[in-house]
């Protein structure tokens, strides 16, 4: 988490600086701040809370300067004060960083007895306080910054500014990403090539162990052993315009009404409507040959996940294992040689995923990244990537994303039953046609939400609330929980709807909201049972089905909200519609921060 952004330029940097922390808010948002360098001498300005905060604040104290780096928080070690906010700075270093210094308190120890003033509680200024140290016993700031990169543990991005050397920046990457920039007589650093789009399109990234001498027209590379490298100049596509609401109040909502489009647009890069056939992209792997899949992911990309693995199972009778990317490293789970592993991420930036990834490339996996940005660090490290093209995702609660990912894993569903010889080629077409649907089927969904609307206000005066579903609908009641805690910070647990009697039921009185999510499948009678359960103790049910399925329930429940009726094989795709539309009414009646809820950030670089 964190954003980083550096320039070493030709003009005024902090306009700059700020414009590109903007693009890297979604990375964390409890601090912002720039430091310059001043006719030679290092100035910061910092702000506790929003970037908002930091513009106010430059435009009472404007900063001048024209090399530069700066930060955008999401606080790790140490509160979310101006205090903790990068840079972190002595007279002589100003540092910016992402990741986690492991070692920080040892660092710490040892140069505060060398005589070093700590000011913050963050791990960051250890580096500050390391180099600086450095600096003072000699070193010129290439040596100090190899010296001290030398003895850090954990994960980092820095940029690193020197007083007196407005002719260059230092970056470094060891786990966290960092991409340099190339302009006209200038030079940027950004955590993304997103930060640098409206400064560049010619970016390269920096691999583990680099570390680069940036000035305004160069930037010189070394790999971790120390030896000159060269890293691609790519040219990234990758649109400068910043992106706006549109007509809609929040960036949720408005993603959530991309989603017709985009699951839409998403589908015709695999899907031939006209011969019902999937194909997928390139794959460097051949999918008759995978006999066993495991897909690792974090959050909702794991909800996708688990919609997956009931997915591929059914349609092409290859077993599945679900894992979440921050357990599956530690456990060392036995790999055979030749297994196919999925890795899903919107960001392609999560960093137990690709740690996951990396320990999987390392035991003979054949890795598939399924991501929403091609030039992610998962992206560029995996055999084959899938895209999903849900385009820019600005709010921190993923919803377009998610659905996207469904859209793509369906279709890998049905090209591995092709290919393995499980799925005919009518069951093929069967399922090519409901897919072929989904795009219209959600734009009925969001055509009419006003069911979801009448009942938000009475979810948002609750303070625990429960989700149940079944087969898929189970990862569907996982999602809705987890958008209703993330944008409405009430407490939320979701539960396959069969283990309900096996604990949870003892929560259920008329102050729980419980959320059925219930389309008319081999299951429905299941699921209805566990209703009846709920309702026979006072229990408060918002049951989510379609027609048949609504008027078939005997049970007497608080609401009803009425989805289309679809193959069972593409529910999961629409009922995501409504628990997303709920989660952001009760945010919306609770008053919160939609976009960017407190203590998230949209792309989780740390362990
Ligand atoms: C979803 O609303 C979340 N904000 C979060 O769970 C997210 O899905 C998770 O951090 C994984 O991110 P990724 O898809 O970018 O890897």
């Amino acid at each position: 988490m964190c954003g980083i952004v550096g320039i070493v330029g030709r003009q005024d940097a902090a306009p700059l600086l700020v414009e590109g922390l903007r693009r890297l808010e979604y990375r964390g948002y409890d601090s912002a701040g720039i430091a310059t360098l001043v006719e030679g001498r290092i100035e910061r300005r910092r702000a506790e809370g929003k970037l908002v905060n930091l513009e106010n604040l430059l435009k009472v104290q404007p900063l001048g300067g024209s090399t530069g780096i700066g930060h955008t928080r999401w606080a790790t070690h140490g509160v979310p004060t101006e205090r903790n906010a990068h840079p972190h700075a002595t007279a002589r270093v100003a540092v910016v960083h992402n990741g986690i210094i492991e070692n920080f308190q040892e660092l710490k120890a040892e140069l505060t007895a060398a005589g070093q003033v700590f000011e913050s509680d963050t791990d960051t200024e250890a580096v500050a306080q390391l180099i600086d140290y450095l600096l003072i016993q000699g070193f010129d700031p290439v040596e100090a910054t190899d010296r001290a990169l030398a003895r850090l543990q954990g994960a980092f991005a820095l940029g690193i500014i020197f007083a007196g050397r407005p002719e260059m920046m230092i970056a470094a990457r060891q786990g966290s990403p960092l991409a340099i920039g190339y302009g006209d007589g200038e030079m940027y650093l950004g955590s993304d090539a997103l930060a640098l789009a409206p400064l560049t399109r010619r970016i390269s990234y920096l691999d583990d162990g680099d570390r680069a001498v940036i000035t305004a027209t160069s930037a010189s590379v070394c790999d971790r052993d120390g030896h000159p490298v060269e890293r691609e100049v790519r040219q990234t596509n990758l649109s400068g315009a910043l992106i706006g609401k549109g007509q809609h109040r929040h960036f949720m909502l408005k993603e959530i009404f991309e989603q017709p489009e985009v699951i839409g647009g998403t589908l015709k890069t695999m899907l031939n409507p006209a011969e019902r056939t999937i194909t997928l992209p390139y794959l460097p792997f051949d999918l008759a040959g995978i006999g066993r899949v495991r897909i690792i992911a974090c959050g909702t990309s794991y909800y996708a996940a688990m919609v997956a693995k009931y997915w591929i199972e059914q349609l092409a009778r290859v077993p599945v294992e679900v894992d979440i990317a921050s357990e599956f490293r530690y456990r060392s789970p036995p790999l055979e040689q030749g297994g196919l592993a999925i890795f899903i991420s919107q960001s392609g930036e999560t960093a137990d995923t690709l740690a996951a990834l990396r320990h999987c490339r390392a035991n003979g996996q054949h890795c598939l990244a399924l991501v929403n940005v091609p030039e992610s660090t998962i992206a560029r490290e995996a055999d084959g990537v899938l895209e999903t093209l849900a385009g820019p995702e600005i709010g921190v609660a993923s919803t377009k994303a998610f659905t996207t990912q469904l859209t793509v894993l369906a279709c890998l569903a049905v090209a591995l039953g092709r290919a393995r010889g499980a799925l005919d080629r009518a069951a093929e077409a069967e399922v090519c046609r409901a897919l072929a649907e989904v795009p219209s089927r959600v734009a009925d969904v969001l055509r009419d939400d006003s069911a979801i609307r009448a009942i938000a206000p009475s979810i948002a005066e609750a303070r625990d609330v429960l989700y149940l579903g079944r087969g898929t609908g189970y990862p569907i009641a996982l999602e809705g929980a987890l958008k209703l805690k993330e944008v409405s910070y009430i407490h939320a647990e979701a539960y396959a709807a069969g283990e309900l009697k096996h604990g949870p039921i003892a929560l259920i009185d008329d102050s729980v909201p419980v959320i059925v999510i219930c389309p008319s499948d081999h299951l429905y009678d299941k699921t209805a049972s566990n209703v009846q359960e709920v309702v026979a103790r006072g229990g408060r049910v918002i049951f989510l089905s379609d027609r048949h399925g609504i008027a078939r329930l005997s049970a007497k429940v608080a609401a009803t909200i009425e989805l289309p009726e679809v193959a069972s094989f593409v529910a999961p795709l629409l009922y995501a519609i409504p628990v997303q539309m709920l989660a952001y009414h009760v945010a919306v009646a609770k008053g919160t921060d939609v976009d960017q809820p407190r203590n998230l950030a949209k792309s989780v670089t740390v362990e």
